[in-house]
């Protein structure tokens, strides 16, 4: 059971929340097998089927590595469902202060969606500070995200709606935006025709659009031969192979469980951040030079 109060920072690390919505139980360890061999380790069930609180309670018995919520909670007795279940976190698509409230009253992380600056505020009014940023491409997508940031410098928020692999990347480069959320990885066809290969080839796809570049790990040690080719292949090996990055900050996070760590002395500076850094992966010889 992950702290009510380090969930934020687990969105922040795995930067990718998988909305779905999957209509029976015995499709949850394909599925897990799925978000596990792409990279990622949470996962939003959300209550638009009744086989939501079976599947999170499957999740939470059986693949406890992987941090399960419950998305589209619109009533008190569905977050009960949800947190009986196992459910860590609750997400809702629209700001519902009795929802809110309830959640806080049982100390559960509630992430409510908005889309104005009026929700924002009767959100933070509760004490909330990271808020699902709903239905986003329809609602200003990164321009509004960008103007809210001026404003709620406090706020972070989780985008969803109309997220794809095509603008994840810019999403993500928003120092206000702690973490996507979409549904495109685990479409409901592809969970219906069982296809756990593609689900999992699209989360690697995905977090690679995300990164710049895939970490390819196996058994726990890194497949060296083929990230070098798979590297060679895009066209860049060398002593130091460069990638571009949205966000410096997040790839760190995002490789820390390879135990990756910063070249002491690399690190190159431009007003108040970090534009490049050289990394190192234990195993892995070649360094990564990151540009953001
Ligand atoms: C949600 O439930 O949060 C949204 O329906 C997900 O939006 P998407 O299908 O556009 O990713």
């Amino acid at each position: 059971m992950v702290k009510k109060e380090k969930i934020g920072e687990l969105f922040y690390k795995t930067g990718l929340i998988p909305v779905i919505k999957i209509d029976s139980e015995e499709m949850t360890d394909g599925l897990a097998k799925a978000l596990r061999g792409g990279g990622l380790s949470v996962a939003e069930i959300t209550f638009r089927t009744k086989a939501a609180p079976k599947v999170i309670e499957r999740f939470a018995s059986c693949h406890e590595d992987i941090i399960v919520g419950a998305g589209t909670v619109t009533k008190k007795d569905e977050v009960d469902a949800a947190l009986l279940a196992g459910a860590q976190f609750i997400v809702s698509p629209g700001f519902n202060p009795s929802i809110c409230e309830y959640c806080l009253g049982k100390d559960v992380a509630v992430f409510p969606g908005v889309n104005n600056p009026s929700l924002i505020e009767q959100a933070m009014a509760m004490g909330l500070s990271i808020l699902k940023f709903f239905p986003a491409e329809v609602s200003g997508g990164v321009k509004a995200l960008n103007a809210f940031k001026s404003v709620y410098q406090q706020i972070s928020f989780i985008p969803t709606g109309g997220i794809q692999e095509n603008n994840i990347h810019e999403y993500l480069s928003l120092k206000n935006v702690l973490a996507c959320g979409g549904s495109w990885i685990v479409s409901a066809d592809l969970l219906e025709a069982r296809k756990f290969d593609e689900i999992e080839r699209l989360v690697k796809s995905a977090r690679r659009a995300m990164m710049g570049f895939l970490p390819i790990v196996q058994d726990g040690i890194i497949d060296e031969e083929n990230q070098i080719r798979s590297m060679r292949d895009g066209g860049c090996i060398g002593g130091c192979i460069e990638v571009k990055t949205p966000s410096i900050k997040r790839t760190l996070a995002m490789l820390s469980y390879l135990k990756a760590y910063v070249v002491p002395g690399s690190e190159v500076e431009k007003g108040q951040g970090l534009v490049e850094v050289s990394i190192s992966i234990p195993g892995l010889h070649t360094q990564i030079h990151l540009v953001e």
